[in-house]
Order: C-alpha cells, then structure tokens, then sequence
C-alpha cells in the first residue's frame, strides 16, 4: 500500500480553520504560556488548535467565534442525553441558591440514595465513590490484589482505563498493545500487567492458562472505549466469567464509559454476565465529576474498618453538588428509559446507515468498528474507519487500529480537521451520539460527510 500524504492537505485545512476563527487561535496563544500545549489533556487539543467554548446545549456548542458546532465529542462521552440538560442545571441553581452544595466532607442523605440507586440498577451489593474513573479502575485493582493475595493483573491490548500506573500499559498510544504507554512507571507495574487481546476467547484461554492462580484480576470493558468503542462478543465475556471462577479471579467490568449508556444500569446485565467488581463514572455523574466502584461485599469490605485497602474516596469525593446532579440524572434516566435507550438506539443506526451511504455514493469504504457485532445491537458510539480492503470482521483493537489495515490518518486527523471547518467536531473517527441528536443534526452530518469525501477523494 502506497502511503497517503495528507500533509498538504492538513495544512490548508490548518490554514483555514485559523483565518475562520481568530479568537480562539489568540485564546490558544494564551493558552499556551500557561499549559502544556494549551490545556490539560493533549487528547481533547487539536492540531493546531482547537475551539474554545463559550456555551453548550444539547447536541450543540458555540465558540468563541460564534461557530455553532454539532458536538460528537459530548463531555468525552458523558453526556448521552447532551450537554447541560435543564432538569439537571435547574436542580442545581436551586440547590446552590439555597446556600448548599460545596462539599461538607460529612456523609449526607444523598450520597445513601445514589448508592441505593446504583445498587439496584446494577445488582451490586455495595458502592464507594471517588471522582474520576481513573481512581475507580486503580483501586479496583487494588482491592482485588489484596483480596487475592496475588500480584499479577490482567487487561486487554487497547484498553483505557485511566492514567494510574497498571492502566498505562497496553493502551496503544505508541504503537503496539504490549508496550508501557508512559514514562515513569516502575518496572514491576509493567512486569506485573499482563496483555490479553479483546473478543479473542481462545487467547483468553491460553492467558488464563499460562498464569492461573498468579493472577489477581482481569479488567475489561464490556464495551471498549478507545480500543473501538464497540462492543464484546457475549462469548467472550462469558468465558472471561468461567475462567475467572475456575481459578479464582477477581472480574472486574470497567463500565466508566457503558454504564447507563446502554440501559439504566450496567451494560453487563443485558450479556448476562455479573462481574466481583464494576467501576463506573461518566454518566452516572449527570455532567458532575462522580465516579463508584461496586460489586461484592466482601472485596470492597477491605476497604473498610479493619480492612488494609487505603481506599479512601478523596477530599471531593462524594461531592454534594455533583451527587445531586448524579442523582437527578440516573433518576431520569430510570423514570424515561424506555423512550431514552431506544431513541439513543435509534439515532446510532441511523447515523452508521447515513455515513456509510454517503462515503459508498462517494466511492470511498467505511464502516464502524463493530459494526457486525450482533449480540449487543444499537451502538451510540462510533469509530469510523476507513479500510484498505474490503470485508474483515473489525472487532478487535488489533484490526481497528491497526495503521496497515484501516487509514487511521484519514479517520481521526484529516476527517476530524475537515469537519471542524465544517462545524462538527468528532473524536476517534466519530465519537457518541446522545438523545439530543435529531435527525436533522444526521443529516447535516451526513452531507458534510459527502463535502469531505469530495475534498480528500484525490488523495486517496
Ligand atoms: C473505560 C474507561 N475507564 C476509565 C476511564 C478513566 O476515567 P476518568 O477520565 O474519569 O478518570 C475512562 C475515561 O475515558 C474510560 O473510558
């Protein structure tokens, strides 16, 4: 395969972007004196620069320049009913006009009813919260370690769990699924983790095999985020079930991004497949930073009185404003689910069937990572790719990015440049639709889909 050079293309893509929007290139600017490359997570920060916000409702958000832009980025896939729903920005005025809502650090009434609420929604038995789905995932770990005795963890090549320590391998990000991800990190964590291949049973087997009661736990998402975001095979999470089990392994079902995406719930439940432990955040904090660990009594008992886990949520942990706004939304949620999941449904299938169409009216092959995945239909989020050859089941991280079968060039730098031009801004090759998206903002989409396949067509 002949390389593609998009570099001339990117650059006047680069210029463009600049002369439509002075403002946010000077905010960038300053931006730049005072963070790393402009802000504080080099993943959300475009080459060369990306809009800066002013304000955000539903599927959309408005820069700095007065750009409206349909938004598939949405709180890095947290918002699935979009951005700043009233009932939850409301609750939150009042509760704030009432001279509440900082945090106290005393355990209050709502942190009982969010646990209560998660409990019942996803069959765990107890629940610690934290603020982010990093600390989530690190001390779920932790607890299966001590509760095993054991030192070795599992994960999948191209799994994203956060940026602690045993998450930072494997994820991909420099090429390979093997390989430590970040500088830093002591060797042991990088001996102690062991890779595994997502949707692929028989190495699940052999892995399990090999290290047996070595290991302490095996992490994995029931829908993988940046490895795809697309969905496991029920096969595969059922043998994950088994073999844990078989030799004594804590499961752990990292749900930060599929938890009350796909239901209001656990995403697990609709496989079937119960884990020891859940980690979830994302949704479950309304747009508020709340994340939980849950699952079985006894291993999160370690982290109690007398137990020898430091898990200790943190200063802002269990933060009254953002349960508040946790629980009003997974109310909702749970009030509405049957409107909210099947429109979410809905509006996936419909985005797929629009932009497959218009790239195949345009001569150009694209799919959606998983998009052949039946056993957990109607994906609201999407990774779009662009294969070099036709066919290929593109359910594993190994196939969908992989450089030398699919132009991930094409999907996340040139497409994702175009359609900000465009006023759309995507992430990994597409990103989430939330019940806000209507069929209009598709079709919007779509036809500024076909503009970007007429402009980059002749260098292909
Ligand atoms: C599956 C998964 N786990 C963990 C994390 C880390 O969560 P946070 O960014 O809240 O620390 C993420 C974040 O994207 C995620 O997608």
């Amino acid at each position: 395969m002949k390389p593609r050079n998009y570099a001339p293309l990117l650059a006047q893509f680069a210029e463009e972007h600049a002369k439509r929007s002075p403002k946010s290139a000077t905010l960038h600017e300053r931006a730049s004196k005072y963070m790393i490359d402009g802000g504080s997570n080099t993943l959300r920060l475009l080459n060369p620069f990306s809009p800066r916000i002013v304000s955000a409702k539903g599927a959309w958000v408005q820069d700095e320049d007065g750009h409206r832009i349909l938004d598939f980025w949405q709180g890095h896939h947290a918002n699935v009913l979009g951005h700043n729903p009233d009932f939850v920005t409301r609750a939150l005025a009042e509760f704030f006009s009432a001279g509440q809502g900082l945090q106290t650090g005393f355990t209050d009434r709502l942190q009982i009813e969010v646990a209560e609420m998660i409990c019942r929604q996803t069959g765990a038995e107890r629940v610690r919260f934290t603020t982010t789905g990093t600390l989530a995932t690190m001390n779920a770990i932790i607890l299966s370690r001590a509760f095993t005795g054991r030192d070795l963890i599992m994960k999948v090549g191209g799994g994203w769990h956060g940026g602690h320590p045993w998450g930072l391998k494997g994820v991909g990000y420099h090429g390979g699924f093997e390989a430590m991800d970040s500088a830093g990190v002591p060797a042991s964590v990088n001996e102690n983790t062991i890779i595994t291949n997502y949707n692929n049973s028989d190495k699940l087997k052999d892995h399990f095999r090999q290290y047996r009661d070595k290991l302490a736990c095996f992490i994995v998402e029931p829908v993988i985020g940046a490895g795809g975001l697309m969905p496991a095979k029920k096969e595969y999470l059922q043998a994950a079930r088994e073999l844990t089990q078989k030799y004594g392994v804590v499961l752990i079902f990292d749900e930060v991004i599929s938890g009350f995406r796909f239901r209001a719930g656990n995403v697990a439940a609709l496989y079937g497949v119960q884990p020891d432990l859940m980690t979830l955040g994302k949704a479950i904090g309304g747009g508020m930073p709340v994340a939980a660990v849950a699952g079985r009594a006894d291993i999160l008992s370690w982290a109690g009185k007398g137990g020898k886990v430091k898990f200790d949520g943190g200063t802002y942990a269990a933060h009254p404003a953002s349960l508040l706004a946790g629980k009003t939304y997974m109310h909702y949620l749970i009030a509405h689910e049957a409107e909210i999941y099947p429109k979410l449904y809905a509006t996936g299938t419909k985005l797929r069937e629009v932009v497959t169409r218009i790239f195949a009216e345009e001569n150009i092959y694209a799919r959606f990572a998983g998009d052949r995945n039946r056993d957990l239909p109607g994906n609201s989020m999407h990774m779009l790719l662009f294969p070099y050859q036709e066919g290929g089941e593109l359910d594993t991280p190994e196939e969908v990015r992989n450089p030398a079968a699919c132009d991930m060039m094409l999907s996340e730098k040139v497409l994702q440049l175009e359609l900000l031009l465009e006023n759309i801004f995507t992430v990994h090759g597409l990103g989430s639709n939330s019940a806000a998206h209507t069929e209009a903002d598709l079709q919007f989409l779509g036809e500024a889909c076909r503009r970007f396949a007429r402009r980059v067509k002749s260098y292909l």
